[in-house]
């Protein structure tokens, strides 16, 4: 049985049969290897696809650190999710050639027609708004990354169109 400080909830991959086998797997084939926590985080994110609260609890008590030592690495690092991500996701640049070109104004854009803060995602799961750091296309700020397509010199009144295309199912 779990021994974990938390209630977990349903359907938190801990309480799927599959995913807990993964879940313990990774932890125990990385336990105690330099780094474990980092390897641990970054093979629950790509087969998992995120990490809950309580599977960084889980993760915490396996490792016998603090939660909060776990809780920091998921919040630092933008890779990291703690619920999944959507079917597309829009990722705004925040490096200084596009902070400076008004990319806040773009984020606020996309807010106010999804409803949705950057890191969260869409009730239908379609579309997770996220902020990167700086892709290399400087020149071309403020710059907004859709699934893998970098698309340059977006001006807010562009963004609905961006989301229909996305929700109509032509991302980009
Ligand atoms: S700062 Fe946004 S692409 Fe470099």
């Amino acid at each position: 049985m779990l021994e974990i400080p938390v209630t977990v909830p349903e359907n938190d991959p801990l309480t799927l049969p599959v995913q807990k086998t993964v879940i313990d797997r990774i932890i125990g084939e990385n336990r105690g290897t330099p780094g474990a926590t980092m390897v641990i985080l970054n093979e629950l994110q790509s087969e998992i696809g995120f990490i809950s609260t309580s599977m960084q609890a889980y993760v915490a008590q396996q490792l016998h650190v603090p939660v909060s030592v776990i809780h920091g690495v998921v919040s630092f690092y933008s890779f990291f999710t703690t619920t999944p991500r959507g079917k597309h996701t829009v990722k705004f640049c925040l490096g200084t050639a596009c902070y400076v070109g008004g990319v806040d104004q773009l984020i606020e854009k996309a807010k106010s027609i999804l409803g949705i803060e950057p890191g969260e995602t869409t009730a239908d799961g379609m579309i997770t708004l996220e902020i990167c750091r700086c892709v290399g296309a400087c020149s071309q700020a403020p710059v907004l990354v859709v699934d893998e397509e970098v698309m340059g010199r977006v001006k807010p009144s562009k963004i609905p169109q961006v989301v229909r295309r996305i929700q109509d199912g032509r991302s980009g």
